[in-house]
């Protein structure tokens, strides 16, 4: 009877479920055996097997329909598809949608990850691809080039100006901000600042290197306007860049190591994408990233020390101090690619510093496309930015290249720091 019974209910369950599904409602699929029960018992007689009658079937329909609803609906809010991926693309969308950020500013965010993913390739490839070593030539800032950083600033400027959707340019590796086609119809607002490759020093040893962006609205007190004067425009990319990074609409970084890792900011949190070349798409793999309010690493080139002022000695020479720190000191990381040493930071904790020296009072990261999108993405997982006296989000930049100090990471961390630092 048991054999019988759940058979011939197998059979009903069958006959239901073809149905329904061709009417495009799932039924019978999931039906719990005990809603059919009744229906089944009455149905499947000792030694007698029979279709269901068409009355049956819908009272078998509605019952069912009312018992699974509620139960797929709950099904497939648990269980994801296995092939199921969410993606910076599919991130984008739904901020767009809920209306956190603009269209234009999506599309600005999806330019720049197409510059990274062709940076990647080709950070790859350097060595095989004849990319490695100096350009020959200096950058306004009186450093090397090296051949990546060249051809990655034509990377992010192609990707930026043909996306329709900015502005204004301003690069490291650029002398001054560049308008991008205002003639053009397509051309839109938005300004971007960017390192196109950061820590390029350590590319011809295949060691970790990055690119950093920040992303402004155009200033209010400088619209952009088609001009004959070329003087005048110039001066109005300068203003329009010059803005403070607690204003950024958008700033972020792309990891080139043993995995890209595109992280970034809206002001909503930060996430990380990791690029997935299987299929060429960032993936979202760091959601909601908090900084560890504490953390036992310093990244800074000590080889400056004697530089520094009395406040920053002092500060190194304490975290060196096992008397200080139960037995155990702080651990020394640095890499020297400000992305890696960062991107090492928000996810263990810890500081990185840059500081000035008796040479340079500045020390020597840029503010706009270095300090600021770092300050930001650390404030917006719960950490700070301070030049160890200012909150560096606080500063109105006076030149593109302007540099200042930089302390960044764990709250904790960087506070303790300016206890060394502020009102010295
Ligand atoms: P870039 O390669 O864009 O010029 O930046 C290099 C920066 C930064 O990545 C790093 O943190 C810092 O320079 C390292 O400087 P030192 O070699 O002086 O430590
Ligand atoms: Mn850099
Ligand atoms: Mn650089």
């Amino acid at each position: 009877m048991a054999i019988s019974a759940s058979r011939d209910a197998g059979l009903i369950r069958k006959e239901s479920s073809s149905r329904a599904w061709s009417r495009g409602v799932s039924v019978a699929r999931g039906v719990p055996k005990t809603s059919c029960s009744r229906f089944s018992t009455k149905i499947a007689m000792p030694g007698i097997v029979r279709r269901v009658t068409t009355a049956e079937r819908s009272s078998i329909a509605c019952k069912a329909t009312a018992a699974t609803v509620e139960k797929s609906t709950k099904q497939s809010q648990q269980k994801k598809s296995e092939y199921e991926i969410f993606t910076l693309t599919t991130w984008l969308f739904k901020l767009e949608k809920e209306g956190t950020i603009s269209n234009e500013l999506a599309v600005v965010v999806s330019s720049i990850a197409l510059a990274c993913k062709q940076i990647a390739s080709l950070v790859n490839r350097a060595g095989i691809s004849n990319l490695t070593g100096v350009a020959g030539a200096q950058n306004v800032q009186g450093e090397d080039q090296k051949k990546l950083d060249v051809v990655s600033n034509e990377v992010f400027k192609n990707c930026l100006s043909t996306c329709g959707r900015t502005g204004v340019l301003a690069s490291e590796e650029e002398d001054l901000p560049v308008a991008v086609d205002i003639t053009d119809a397509y051309s839109g607002n938005y300004i971007v600042c960017f390192d196109p490759l950061d820590g390029s020093s350590n590319i011809d040893a295949g060691i970790s290197v990055g690119s950093i962006w920040g992303v402004y609205e155009p200033s209010e007190q400088c619209p952009m306007d088609a001009h004959d004067d070329p003087n005048k425009l110039v001066e109005q990319c300068v203003v329009n860049v010059c803005q403070p990074g607690k204003d950024l609409a958008c700033a972020g970084y792309c990891l080139y190591s043993s995995s890209t890792i595109l992280v970034l900011s809206v002001g909503t949190g930060v996430y990380g994408f990791t690029l997935d070349p299987t299929i060429g798409e960032f993936v979202l793999t760091h959601k909601d990233v908090k900084i560890p309010d504490k953390g036992k690493i310093y990244s800074f080139n000590e080889g400056n020390m004697d530089l520094w002022d009395k406040g920053v000695q002092d500060y190194i020479t304490s975290l060196k101090n096992p008397e200080k720190w139960d037995g155990k000191p702080y651990s020394a990381r640095y890499i020297g690619s400000l992305v890696g040493d960062f991107h090492r930071t928000l996810l263990y904790g810890g500081i990185y510093g840059y500081p000035g020296d008796k040479k340079n009072k500045n020390g020597k990261l840029r503010l706009l496309y270095e300090c600021a999108p770092m300050s930001f993405l650390a404030e917006q997982a719960g950490g700070l930015g301070s030049t160890g006296t200012t909150r560096i989000l606080d500063i109105v930049p006076d030149a593109v290249h302007q540099r200042v100090p930089m302390f960044v990471g764990s709250k904790r961390e960087v506070e303790y720091l300016e206890s060394f630092t502020k009102n010295k």
